[in-house]
């Protein structure tokens, strides 16, 4: 089953920033790179870090990790470099009337 959550106006995320958002049991790092939308899991699937914390490479499209360096996909969640081996979620989101609006399982993270 899925749900549709606002979670906050897109203009409330700067330009090429992150944000960690914590909402029924999912840790959520949403990111804008430009105009555009991601959000996935926050938790690294190295270690329990906040992505969100981590640089944005515009180029790539990719987030790093700050604590040991790897770097996720924003599209596909997958690591891009070592230590991480596993992806981290990714979660269905646009802007909806200028909010940022997620989609949601009932499966929660690990
Ligand atoms: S905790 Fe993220 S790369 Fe180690």
């Amino acid at each position: 089953m899925t749900s549709e959550v606002k979670l906050m106006p897109f203009d409330e995320l700067a330009v090429d920033s992150a944000v960690r958002v914590d909402i029924d049991g999912h840790r959520l790092a949403v990111v804008r790179m430009d105009d555009e939308l991601y959000v996935i899991g926050d938790r690294c699937s190295h270690a329990d870090y906040s992505l969100a914390e981590g640089e944005l490479d515009d180029d790539e499209g990719t987030i790093e990790c700050w604590k040991h360096g790897s770097t996720f996909d924003l599209k596909t969640g997958e690591p891009t470099c070592l230590p991480a081996t596993k992806a981290v979620p990714v979660y269905a989101a646009s802007v909806v009337d200028g909010i940022v609006t997620v989609t949601m399982t009932e499966e929660r993270q690990p």
